[in-house]
């Protein structure tokens, strides 16, 4: 048994749903490719959904935090502040609109960014804040929105990892003043190729990315730039489509809850043996990846593969340490727990088209490569919060909500 770590027949279900969709798009007699009547649909039900002011779509998850961070009018002599752990346009769209990422340090468990440094790197040039929801954990949104407000500063929320994530009741991507989606294949929403979107309540800030993502046109007179704007356009095909899988997405969310509660049900009690889950519940919880963090974690993944299960290393190095961001990050400065999350970490199969079978045998490896370790009196990672779920034995069936 192999089990991949994305799921390659993700889109088999839909397969005949993608063809019909390109055929509709490219025999209508509009012959409307980009930014149409799919779009516009696929937006406005994005933002009933969330209850936003505005959705706008646009190319990808990176184009969209770089046409928010310019419509901030973040540039030259400006600091953002991002999380020293996560992917790397949480630095590059900053860098390339001439401003500085100044990277904050993660907490040791969820591995989000840690609210007191962030607060602790705010200075006189700090102009926006950049959290980025991460494996399996919301930021604590909160917390960042008390410290953009308290010091007058914008507050993107890095959602690209967490659509259909809700923290006290508010969902992911609405906690900032702006919040974005990415739609990128392998993503909870993601698509039959690349996209993104951006949130927000702010009419002006989604008025500005809508003309940035079209060469800095108002959609009205072609022609007339009224910006600088980028090429951030999105494809009707993949608009249509996207309408068509919207109503199953809480199911296949569910579904991703439901193998991430079963999988911290039975690796609780695996904390004294060196492998640590994330945080149970569902509060706050976001199952794009499910990150497991051992010092064994090299081990572990070849423990795994040996027994046919994929697995991911994200990310082997802190953002601060990357040859293209290093000459941004503080001189002799150190992330401590960026560092340790990037060894210790990973992630295993969560996509919901796993079956009920692969679920339980990727626990029973995890769980047999823990009984190789001798227990120990302490975790080597101190949990925030304490596991409130009881170790179970049950098997992982009747709970099918596959989509
Ligand atoms: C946290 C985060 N932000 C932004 C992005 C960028 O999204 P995209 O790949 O659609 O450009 C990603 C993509 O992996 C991501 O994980």
């Amino acid at each position: 048994m192999t089990v991949p770590f994305f799921a390659p027949d993700v889109f088999a279900g839909d397969r005949d749903v993608l063809i019909e969709t390109v055929r509709r798009v490219a025999t209508d007699p509009a012959q409307r490719f980009i930014l149409g009547d799919h779009c516009a649909r696929f937006e406005e039900a994005l933002r009933a959904d969330l209850g936003a002011v505005d959705v706008v779509l646009c190319g990808s998850g990176t184009s969209a935090i770089t046409l928010v961070l310019t419509a901030m009018g973040i540039g030259p002599g400006d600091e953002v502040v991002v999380p020293a752990f996560g992917c790397a346009p949480l630095a590059s769209t900053v860098v390339n609109l001439g401003a500085v990422p100044v990277f904050a340090d993660v907490d040791p468990w969820t591995m989000v960014v840690d609210p007191d440094e962030v607060e602790s790197l705010v200075t006189a040039r700090t102009r926006a804040i950049m959290p980025a929801h991460m494996f399996s954990v919301m930021a604590d949104m909160p917390r960042l929105r008390g410290t953009a407000a308290r010091h007058g500063l914008h507050l993107l929320e890095d959602s690209a990892v967490a659509q259909g994530g809700r923290l006290a009741g508010r969902p992911a991507g609405r906690w900032g003043d702006a919040g974005v989606f990415s739609f990128v294949q392998v993503k909870t929403f993601g698509t039959a190729g690349e996209g993104g979107a951006v949130v927000t309540d702010d009419p002006d800030l989604g008025r500005a990315v809508r003309m940035l993502r079209n060469h800095g046109q108002d959609g009205k007179t072609r022609f007339l730039h009224h910006r600088i704007g980028h090429n951030s356009r999105f494809d009707e095909v993949l608009a249509a489509f996207q309408l068509l899988r919207m109503p199953g997405l809480p199911g296949r969310l569910e579904r991703r809850a439901q193998i991430a509660d079963y999988y911290t049900a039975r690796f609780t009690p695996l904390v004294e043996h060196g492998v640590q889950p994330p945080p149970p519940g569902r509060e706050g919880r976001c199952f794009y990846v499910y990150a497991l963090l051992s010092d064994r974690r090299d081990g572990l993944r070849r423990f795994l593969s040996a027994r046919g299960v994929d697995s991911h290393v994200y990310y082997p190095q802190p953002l601060p340490h990357q040859p293209a961001f290093a000459p941004y990050a503080a001189a002799g400065r150190r992330w401590p727990h960026a560092e340790s999350a990037c060894a210790r970490s990973l992630a295993i199969p969560v996509h919901p088209h796993l079956s009920d079978a692969q679920v339980e045998g990727i626990a029973d490896a995890v769980c047999a490569f823990a009984a190789t370790a001798k227990p120990t009196a302490e975790p080597s990672t101190e949990p925030t919060a304490k596991p409130s779920i009881e170790p179970t034995a049950e098997p992982f069936t009747d709970r099918k909500q596959r989509t």
